[in-house]
């Protein structure tokens, strides 16, 4: 067990009674245990075990439940002793005048739970009389017995001198809050949020935004803005919790929109991490680190998970038939590729899919294909790729996500999404690409292509913890002690149920996996789809522009969260 206790702070003759049974039970059950009263926090009574997130706040059922697990207790939290039968029957009738008080003690007893809820409840109204009218009281002599015992003597010192807590500025408001509700930790940036053996260690991620756009309103509430509430809450009640973030940096989307903008994509990163970072800051989004996936430590942690995987037989070689653009010389993505729909004749359908008719398509199957770049025919060629064997992953796969989901009480979008794919059956899946901008591919014969954006952008929560900390294993190989909660839309949730999973248990390595899966629909934008490109709704540094206050919009944002279903946001709102 690893308890911590809270006095309160307010000095109502109520409040000092319940501080006084509460400093007497942790100094004679629990002597290692310190008794804290917050002044300039909640200041409410508490007890808590940082380990399981248990709490006690009822003062008397806090005494009882620190009796029954002191090393002498009879862990019976319910059970009564005669004296405490007697004093609950006194406490519970009309006339419960002190004066009328029923219990003799012959013998001042601190182990005794009914001596101290009467030291407790007295306490208040004696320290009020003269030594006179003490000693005329008939429970007098008790009493002075009782309060002389030496751990008496020291609870009594304990609930009667407050502690101050000391407190962090936050970075953006100036606003002080308490980061770390509880302990006198000192909260130093240079010193890295570590796992702590006895403590509920929580491991929080939001979805890591793709670099190449200013993020919405949905990219907001959606996984950062979520997974910033959820932080806040757990600092709060003194969890030991970690927060990152950054941005997906890698991929076509990246390297095209840094041909749009005739910069390298690195220049483009550069740009857009910054951009990003202002607009979380604005919204204050308290990440513990906010970093991006384009580091020499993402490149060391994905190789090593990708030849691990390789090393247990987890990987196959395919041939894959894809278009090639003879003009720019790069092999397109399928929605680069644009021409004429061959169910409805659109003439402008992308590739993956048809605007107008809505239907899903192969790039192969367009009408006059063209590149999207340059106009240019794309050719097919064939190119040697890498597939993970999702297929041979299935069984271990399986068993996780029936446990994980169960215990980490996944959302219930994001277990009909992982079943439906379950269901079908897990086939390999291409992890390689035919792009400069990426993890490189450690094999032999494939060193010319990069990690697959899809296999590679997860292992930067692992890489963008390994540039917080060096101690990132302690984080993320520690499932005994650690609980990884994950944001996201819902979008992104096979990703992260699946083809995370998977390549995280096929290195055979002890990760620690996914614990709750917190996931949200849609949010709409006046009724239709925010849209970048279009230029509909409200982005991160629109947000900024309005004058209205970042507390406002988290407000509004976290009530109209899309939740269960899409969300509207409305002006009118
Ligand atoms: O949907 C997105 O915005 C992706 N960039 C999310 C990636 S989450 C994680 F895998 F990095
Ligand atoms: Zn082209």
């Amino acid at each position: 067990m690893s308890l911590k206790i809270f006095g309160g702070k307010s000095s109502t003759p109520d409040s000092v009674s319940n501080n006084i049974k509460l400093a007497i039970a942790t100094s004679v059950f629990h002597p290692n245990l310190k008794f804290v009263i917050d002044i300039e926090g909640s200041g409410n009574i508490l007890l808590q075990d940082t380990k399981t997130g248990f709490e006690i706040f009822e003062p008397n059922a806090i005494v009882k439940y620190l009796s029954a697990t002191s090393k002498n207790g009879s862990n019976d939290v319910f059970k009564k002793t005669p004296q405490e039968l007697k004093l609950w029957d006194f406490l519970n009738s009309k006339s419960n005048n002190l004066a009328n008080l029923p219990l003799e003690f012959s013998k001042a007893d601190a182990q005794s739970v009914a001596q101290i809820f009467t030291f407790g409840t007295v306490y208040p109204v004696f320290s009020k009389l003269t030594p006179e009218q003490q000693q005329s009281t008939p429970l007098y002599p008790w009493f002075k017995e009782f309060s002389q015992i030496p751990a008496v003597a020291k609870a009594i010192k304990d609930a009667t001198s407050h502690i101050k807590i000391e407190r962090v500025k936050e970075k953006n408001t100036g606003e002080s809050h308490v980061a770390k509700g509880v302990a006198l930790e000192k909260l130093d940036p240079s010193v890295k949020i570590a796992p702590k053996a006895d403590e509920r260690n929580i491991l929080i991620t939001s979805a890591l935004p793709y670099v190449n756009n200013v993020p919405h309103l949905g990219n907001i509430v959606g996984s950062v803005l979520s997974a910033d509430i959820y932080s806040r809450y757990c600092k709060q009640r003194g969890y030991n919790t970690l927060f990152v973030c950054g941005t997906d940096e890698y991929g076509t989307a990246t390297e095209t929109k840094a041909l749009e903008e005739k910069v390298t994509p690195r220049q483009l990163c550069d740009k857009y991490n910054k951009i990003h970072k202002e607009v979380y800051d604005w919204f204050q989004i308290g990440f513990d680190h906010f970093g991006r996936t384009t580091t020499e430590k993402q490149t060391e942690i994905a190789q090593d998970i990708f030849m691990k995987l390789h090393k247990n037989g987890y990987l196959e070689e395919q041939v894959m038939k894809q278009l090639y653009c003879p003009v720019h010389n790069g092999y397109l993505a399928d929605r680069y590729v644009e021409g004429e729909c061959p169910k409805c004749h659109y003439e402008d359908a992308r590739g993956d899919q048809c605007d107008k008719c809505g239907g899903l398509l192969d790039p192969f199957e367009l009408i006059n294909p063209r590149c999207k770049l340059d106009n240019a025919t794309p050719e097919p060629r064939n190119s040697k790729h890498v597939f993970i064997s999702l297929d041979k992953l299935e069984p271990k796969l399986r068993e996780w996500v029936e446990k994980a989901s169960t215990e980490g009480k996944w959302s219930k979008n994001s277990k009909t999404i992982t079943n439906s794919w379950l269901r079908e059956g897990l086939k390999p899946r291409c992890i390689t690409r035919d792009l400069k901008w990426g993890t490189p591919v450690p094999l032999e014969g494939f060193t010319d292509k990069v990690l697959y954006v899809w296999f590679d952008a997860p292992i930067g929560y692992i890489s963008i913890t390994a540039n917080y900390t060096d101690d990132w294993e302690a984080w993320w190989k520690n499932p005994e002690q650690v609980q990884l909660y994950q944001f996201m839309g819902k979008d992104n949730v096979p990703f992260h149920t699946v083809v995370f999973p998977s390549s995280e248990i096929g290195t055979g390595d002890n990760w620690t996996l996914l614990h709750h899966l917190n996931t949200t629909e849609y949010l709409q934008y006046e009724g239709g789809k925010f849209s970048k490109s279009r230029g509909v709704g409200v982005f991160g540094n629109n947000a900024k522009e309005t004058g209205v206050s970042p507390s406002v919009w988290r407000y509004y944002l976290a009530s109209i969260r899309p939740e269960s279903q899409d969300a509207q946001f409305s002006w009118l709102d």
